[in-house]
């Protein structure tokens, strides 16, 4: 059995019986004035973060979610986009469409605004995804790239990159680890489904992500996760797990490379009113600006009067580029 059998068979077995520990976060669930949502759906939240950002949702985007679940940042979408189909979900287990198709039903009943034609669910893989090139506003999954070994991950992103249109975004919260791991653990296919044992360190992510095309990175949470310990799993040494919330937007790949934004900012200290870089960013005497980290490394060698903070991984726009 390939490791895409054994996931499907778990999320087949998650499906149908609720497991409330699996995955799981530390952060709450998002709840929006107006929006409740279904204690089932909260028992089947199977992701490590959040992929609903206001922020990403203006002007009623076309939304396409990645694995769906218990449906429930399905409907944290459809809050947003509010549309008949404004919100595909894509699933490759019949029994977790249909969990999800039930769960939505279960949110009509309790949600006045929400109505069930705002999703369109669909049978059908990230590795090849039913859905027309360029149609897309936001793209988003939670806690399912991680499990991808290296070519389908790529072939995951490059799917994301092609439904996208221009400047649309693909939101993802994962877990990421930067420690290696031993084969037991990354060959073990019931770990790997179950978000412990795929993940990867986060600059071979973001690279993965800039290498298909995606002009602009945010990094914009990241937080402690899981630890894999020699007590409970086949590994000499802890390992940390983290997860990240990260977005990669579709923007033209600029010249000098990517803009990848984890969370730094440039404070000019010297006597003048303003720095002018003469690249297009202009540092007012002592006011903050969040740089990628491309910006930051050129500021830290066009002056020693400019303060460069470390990365703080937590970044949400109004930035340099
Ligand atoms: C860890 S769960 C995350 C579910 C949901 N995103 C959440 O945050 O609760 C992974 C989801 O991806 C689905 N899945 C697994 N392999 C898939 C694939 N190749 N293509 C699309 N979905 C897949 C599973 O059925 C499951 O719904």
């Amino acid at each position: 059995m390939s490791y895409l059998e054994a996931t499907n068979d778990l999320y087949k077995e998650a499906a149908l019986t609720p497991d409330v520990g699996l995955c799981c976060t530390t952060n709450p669930i998002w709840q929006f004035p107006g929006l409740s949502v279904p204690r089932i759906m909260q028992e089947m939240n199977y992701g490590c973060g959040s992929t609903v950002s206001a922020q990403d949702l203006v002007n009623n985007p076309k939304v396409l979610y990645v694995g769906v679940g218990g449906g429930m940042e399905l409907l944290q979408f459809a809050y947003f986009s509010r549309q008949k189909g404004g919100v595909t979900g894509v699933d490759v287990v019949d029994e977790m469409l249909e969990a999800s198709r039930k769960n939505l039903l279960e949110a009509e009943n309790e949600n006045e605004w929400f109505k069930k034609e705002y999703i369109e669910l669909l049978n059908g893989s990230a590795l090849e995804l039913p859905i027309e090139d360029e149609s897309i506003d936001v793209a988003a999954q939670n806690c399912l790239f991680n499990i991808f070994k290296a070519e389908d991950l790529k072939k995951a992103i490059a799917e994301m990159y092609r439904v996208l249109k221009p400047n649309g975004r693909l939101v993802m919260s994962d877990p990421i680890c930067e420690q290696p791991m031993n084969d037991t653990l990354r060959n073990d296919d019931r770990l790997r489904a179950l978000c412990l044992s795929g993940s990867i360190p986060l600059k071979h992510y973001i690279k993965t992500l800039t290498d298909a095309g995606f002009g602009t990175i945010e990094v914009r949470a990241r937080r402690s996760y899981r630890v894999l310990s020699p007590n409970h799993y086949p590994t000499e040494e802890l390992v940390h797990i983290e997860s990240v919330e990260i977005a990669a937007i579709k923007d033209p790949m600029p010249a000098d490379g990517p803009c990848v934004f984890t969370g730094k900012t440039a404070i000019y200290f010297g006597e003048e009113e303003y720095l002018d870089d003469g690249k297009g960013h202009v540092l007012l005497q002592n006011q903050p600006l969040a740089v990628c980290d491309k910006t930051a490394a050129a500021l830290a060698d066009t002056s020693d009067e400019i303060f460069i903070s470390e990365s703080t991984w937590h970044y949400n726009g109004g930035g340099c580029c």
